[in-house]
C-alpha cells in the first residue's frame, strides 16, 4: 500500500498542498503549530476512520471556508486507485476510482494506514473502551464481516436497553427477554472470540518489538478480560461458548432490568496490557505507556500486511521526541522498509540514521 500523491484544498489550516512523498521514508518537519499533524490527518481520513483527533466534520474545514476536498492517488490492491473525499457544511461526497460510495466507512479495507498519535496513549492509560475501540478498529481493517456484526451487536444492545426499560416500567412481558439474550450472546460471542483470536496474533509480533524497545530489559503481556459481573473481570485464554455467555447474561437480568443497561456482554470487556507483570495503566512510567502504545501499533500493521500481503502505510505523529536515542534507533530500523509518515520538528532526528523524503511545512503550505 502507498500514498502517492495527495492534494489538499481547505483542510484545516492547509489553503492548498500538493505532497508527492516516496515510497520509504517522509519526514514532515517544521515549527509547532504549522500543520504537520493536520497533513497526517487528512492522508488517515482515507483509511475510512473518523479522525484520529476525534474531530468533526466541521472542525476539518479550514476557517472562514465551507467546504474541504482531498484527493489521494494511492497503490493498492496490486493496482493504481483514486480516492477522494468532498466534505462541505453537512454533506459528504466520497469517490473510490470515480465511483461514489456511500460513507466514509465503505473506505475501510481500501487504503489501509495505522497511526500512532500522542492521543493514541489513551489506548494505555484510558478506559476499556479505548482499548476495545483498538481491537474493533484493527478488525474491522481486516475483516469486512466484523464490522457488520459489531453494527448489528450495537443496534441489539439498543434495542435491548429499550427494552429493558420498558420491562422496569411493566410495559413488557418479561419472558421476551430471553429473545434477546441468545440474540445478544450470540453476537457477543462471535465479537469476543475474534478480539482474542486478535489478541494471539498480536502477541507474536509485539512481545518481540516492546523487549526490542526496551533493550531487551522489559517484557509485555496482553490479554483479554472478559467481565463477568458489573465489578469483575475474568481472564479468557479459549474461546468462550456461546452458552457460557448466556448463562453470564442470564445471571445479571435482576440488575439488567433495575439499571436499563446491559451490564454484560462484549461491550464491557476489556484488554488487560502488563509490563513486567504489573498493570502497565496503574504502575507503567511514560516511556514504558508510550513504548507499549506503539508496540501495540506497529503489531497492527504487522497484522494487517500477514492478512493482506501488503504493508500498511504507518503514520507517526510527533513520536521521536518522546524516546531516548536507543528507542528511536529501534523503531526507525523496524520500519525502514515501510512507506512511513513521521512528522518531527528537527529532520536530522530520522535522517542521521536513513535518507528519507523531507517537507518542511510553514503556516499550513509545504515550503520546499
Ligand atoms: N479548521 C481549521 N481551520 C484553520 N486552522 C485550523 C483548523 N483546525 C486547526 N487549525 C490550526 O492548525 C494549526 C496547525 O495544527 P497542527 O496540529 O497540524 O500543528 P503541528 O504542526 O502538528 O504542530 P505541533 O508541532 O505543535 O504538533 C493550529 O494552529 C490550529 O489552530
Ligand atoms: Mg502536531
Amino acid at each position: 500500500m502507498n500514498a502517492d500523491r495527495l492534494i489538499i484544498k481547505n483542510f484545516r489550516n492547509i489553503k492548498e498542498a500538493v505532497l508527492e512523498p516516496c515510497r520509504g521514508i517522509n519526514i514532515i518537519y517544521g515549527e509547532n503549530a504549522q500543520g504537520k499533524t493536520n497533513l497526517l490527518e487528512a492522508i488517515w481520513l482515507f483509511s475510512g476512520f473518523k479522525s484520529f483527533r476525534g474531530s468533526k466534520d466541521r472542525d476539518l474545514i479550514k476557517f472562514g471556508e465551507d467546504f474541504f476536498n482531498l484527493d489521494l492517488d494511492f497503490y493498492g490492491s496490486g493496482r493504481e486507485q483514486k480516492a477522494r473525499i468532498i466534505t462541505s457544511a453537512g454533506q459528504k461526497k466520497i469517490l473510490l476510482n470515480s465511483v461514489p460510495v456511500t460513507a466514509l466507512s465503505k473506505l475501510v479495507g481500501k487504503f489501509n494506514c495505522v497511526v500512532f498519535s500522542p492521543s493514541y496513549l489513551s489506548v494505555v492509560k484510558g478506559n476499556p473502551g479505548e482499548r476495545r475501540r483498538f481491537a474493533d478498529t484493527a478488525l474491522c481493517q481486516i475483516k469486512p464481516k466484523y464490522a457488520k456484526v459489531l453494527i448489528d451487536y450495537n443496534k441489539i444492545i439498543m434495542q435491548r436497553n429499550s427494552f429493558l426499560k420498558n420491562l422496569k416500567n411493566k410495559r413488557e412481558d418479561e419472558e421476551f427477554l430471553e429473545i434477546w439474550d441468545i440474540k445478544l450472546a450470540k453476537k457477543a460471542a462471535f465479537i469476543i472470540n475474534q478480539r482474542l483470536k486478535y489478541l494471539n496474533f498480536l502477541k507474536e509480533s509485539i512481545y518481540g518489538i516492546y523487549s526490542g524497545l526496551s533493550g531487551e530489559r522489559e517484557s509485555l503481556e496482553i490479554f483479554y478480560n472478559l467481565r463477568i459481573s458489573p465489578n469483575k473481570y475474568k481472564v479468557l485464554s479459549e474461546e468462550i461458548e456461546e452458552e457460557e455467555l448466556l448463562s453470564l447474561i442470564r445471571n445479571f437480568r435482576t440488575s439488567d432490568i433495575l439499571t436499563g443497561n446491559t451490564n454484560i456482554g462484549a461491550h464491557r470487556d476489556d484488554i488487560g496490557i502488563n509490563i513486567n507483570g504489573i498493570s502497565a495503566k496503574s504502575y507503567g512510567s511514560q516511556g514504558q505507556q508510550r513504548s507499549a502504545a506503539l508496540a501495540l501499533k506497529l503489531g497492527e500493521a504487522e497484522i494487517i500486511k500477514n492478512f493482506t500481503d501488503e504493508k500498511p502505510v504507518i503514520l507517526l505523529d510527533d513520536v521521536m521526541s518522546e524516546l531516548d536515542v536507543n528507542r528511536q534507533n529501534y523503531i526507525l530500523n523496524h520500519i525502514k522498509d515501510w512507506q512511513v509518515f513521521i512528522t518531527c520538528c528537527e529532520p536530522s532526528t530520522v535522517l542521521r540514521l536513513f535518507e528519507g523524503k523531507t517537507f518542511n511545512i510553514k503556516d499550513g503550505r509545504i515550503v520546499n
